[in-house]
């Protein structure tokens, strides 16, 4: 696996084991208080770099967690134990100085039998900021990475709810590869999406 232009992702441990350590099968969500503020994006559009995140993001990343996937279950630890953990790719988006988003995956070690594969395990955009592009940038970026790391799918889980979600996924390509029933710790059930790498980049 090639370290590609974030280095860490290179030493990605097993996804299995990331799970072992995490919550029940979830990746999360937005709360109704955290909805997107609705701004004349494109006139306004601030300017946004995507960067790895260090470990003075945490707090931001975990704090933005808490709020962002709060009607799906507790995740603010979750997501603040997966970042300590070595094993998953956080990328930060900073939008004029200050930090706006953050996308986090985990990627399979490769097997003779098998390519790696990349999970999304949590997008998650400040509500101040949204709909002015910041979600597909970290999703690119994301994705950029993935196919560095050799990886030939993208999968993420999303609520069956979640519009907004599902519209920025479908839009950049993914499709529904299935529906697990209560899949989130507050219930809710969820698609199982998927994107090849193969193919060109969108
Ligand atoms: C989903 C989320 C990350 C999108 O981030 P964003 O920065 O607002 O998204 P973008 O501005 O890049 O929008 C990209 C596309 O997503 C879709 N989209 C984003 N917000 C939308 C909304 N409120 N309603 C409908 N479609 C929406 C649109 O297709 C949009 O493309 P367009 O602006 O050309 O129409 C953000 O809404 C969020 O943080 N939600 C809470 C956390 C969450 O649900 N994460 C997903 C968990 S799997």
């Amino acid at each position: 696996m090639s370290g590609g232009r974030y280095g860490k992702y290179g030493e990605i441990q097993r996804l299995q084991r990331l799970r072992r350590s995490g919550p029940p099968r979830s990746g999360p969500e937005s709360s109704p208080s955290d909805r997107p503020a609705r701004r004349n994006a494109r006139s306004t559009a601030p300017r946004v770099h995507i960067r790895e995140a260090r470990p003075l993001d945490r707090t931001f990343v975990s704090r933005l967690s808490g709020r962002a996937f709060r009607r799906f279950g507790s995740y603010t630890g979750v997501i603040r134990d997966w970042f300590d953990s070595g094993a998953a790719l956080t990328l930060l988006a900073v939008s004029e100085g200050r930090p706006a988003g953050f996308a986090m995956t985990a990627q399979t070690l490769p097997t003779p039998a098998e390519p790696p594969e990349t999970e999304l395990l949590a997008i998650a955009v400040d509500s101040g900021v949204r709909r002015s592009g910041i979600g597909r940038r970290l999703l690119r970026e994301i994705e950029a990475a993935a196919r560095e790391g050799g990886a030939d799918v993208i999968r993420l889980h999303t609520a069956t709810d979640n519009l907004a979600a599902r519209s920025l996924f479908e839009g950049e390509g993914f499709r529904v590869l299935g529906l697990q029933r209560r899949f989130y710790p507050c219930g809710q059930d969820a698609l199982l999406m998927i994107k090849g790498l193969a193919d060109k980049p969108s």
